[in-house]
């Protein structure tokens, strides 16, 4: 027994010594190629093996003859063992490379192409994070792509919604220039709604701008949606009897809401400017605001007689207009197709969501904001439409 205990220490010994002399070349190994360390490991095992072997003889354990018998042995297996390690890291190596070929290709054209077949669990998993990698970085510029085609269109369409009041702007200076213009009140009053229309057009460009650049800043207050509502429909009030649209509140909980009011203003306008619009002479365009699960939800119901379904998707991208072509509107709105593009960045910078759907004789724009604390104790009186 005690002689065991001591081959075991002898061992030991022998193959501490091989490893201490063999440590600086491992460390010197770490940073290089993983075949070279796999080698120097292999390398170690033989040495330490044979380094045991020599002290065990040396203590007479074992007799000339047997160290001769061992160390063939000793021999054989580690020429075997090196030549194992020195293939198996050139695999690896190999494997290594041909991944970073293939990394070469994340963010190209053609996508990621992953090597055939990695030769460790570890590059394999890398090969599988390259190609999620890939994946996202292809669908960032697709969304890239199609961001800079909409921004393209949106300014090539506004370069077109900003000629042609100018084009009527210039005729109309020059016929009063060359004293050609007949009646040259009714030439100012027209040059006067071009230039408002103008002015509208560049207002919300600045606006979306604005909005897109996450600049708006809202200043917030308690206000009352009744109070909101109200407002609104008294901006609205002039179109609607213009127009012929008969505009009615459709039950207003009074309820409090934390909201930039001048810009919840602006939101409710467009709105019941969009569906004033699109309802014809006798119609009736509706505003209500009803609460649900702590949120308040202000909607506009007009009888546009329905947004076609595959367009119910687009009606808020920036730029998009319904079906008519980019020709100005006798009314003097800007319509450039950035008006419920608005809507949207005011409602989502409110922490809002705005949906839009087909219901009765048109559709339904609403608008959900977060409301705040408990409704007040005293019942507001129903509101009067304001056209
Ligand atoms: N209430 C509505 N009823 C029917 N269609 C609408 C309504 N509001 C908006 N739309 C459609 O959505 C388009 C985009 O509206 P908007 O962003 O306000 O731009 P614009 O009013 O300048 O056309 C409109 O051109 C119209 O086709
Ligand atoms: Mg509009």
């Amino acid at each position: 027994m005690m002689d065991f205990l001591l081959i075991v220490a002898l061992a030991a010994l022998g193959a501490a010594l091989a490893g201490l002399l063999a440590a600086p070349a491992v460390r010197v190994l770490r940073r290089r190629s993983v075949a070279l360390s796999l080698f120097a490991v292999a390398a170690l095992a033989v040495a330490a093996m044979a380094a045991g072997t020599v002290a065990v003889a040396q203590a007479m354990f074992l007799s000339g003859h047997d160290l001769g018998v061992v160390m063939a042995v000793v021999a054989v297996s580690g020429v075997v063992s090196l030549a194992a390690a020195l293939l198996f890291g050139r695999r690896i190596a190999a494997g290594s490379e041909e991944l970073a070929r293939s990394a070469r290709t994340v963010g190209s054209e053609g996508g990621f192409v992953a090597p055939a077949e990695p030769p460790t669990t570890e590059l394999a998993a890398l090969s599988r994070a390259l190609e999620e990698t890939s994946g996202r970085l292809a669908e960032a510029r697709e969304r890239e792509r199609a961001l800079d085609a909409s921004r393209r269109e949106l300014i090539a369409g506004i370069s077109h919604d900003l000629r042609t009041p100018l084009a009527g702007l210039r005729a109309m200076a020059e016929a009063l220039e060359d004293g050609v213009a007949e009646d040259t009140a009714r030439y100012h009053a027209r040059m006067r709604i071009e230039v408002d229309r103008l002015a509208a057009m560049v207002d919300d460009l600045f606006e979306l701008a604005r909005i897109q650049a996450g600049a708006l800043a809202l200043t917030l207050s308690r206000v009352s949606v009744y109070d909101l509502v109200d407002e609104a429909l008294a901006g609205a009030g002039p179109l609607a009897r213009a127009s012929g649209v008969r505009l009615v509140a459709g039950g207003v909980v009074p309820l409090p809401v934390r909201v930039d009011a001048q810009q919840i203003t602006r939101v409710l306008g467009n709105l019941l400017v969009n569906a004033i619009r699109a309802t014809p002479a006798d119609g009736t365009v509706a505003v209500s605001a009803r609460q649900e699960q702590g949120r308040v939800v202000l909607a506009v119901e007009d009888g546009c007689g329905g947004i076609p379904p595959e367009d119910l998707g687009r009606v808020f991208d920036t730029g998009w207009r319904g079906g008519a072509a980019r020709t100005p509107r006798a009314d003097g709105e800007s319509g450039a197709g950035l008006g419920l593009a608005i809507v949207r960045g005011i409602v989502e910078a409110h922490q809002g969501r705005t949906t839009v759907r087909n219901a009765g004789a048109g559709c339904r724009f609403e608008v959900e904001l977060p409301t705040v604390g408990p409704p007040p104790a005293t019942d507001a009186p129903a509101l009067q439409p304001a056209g």
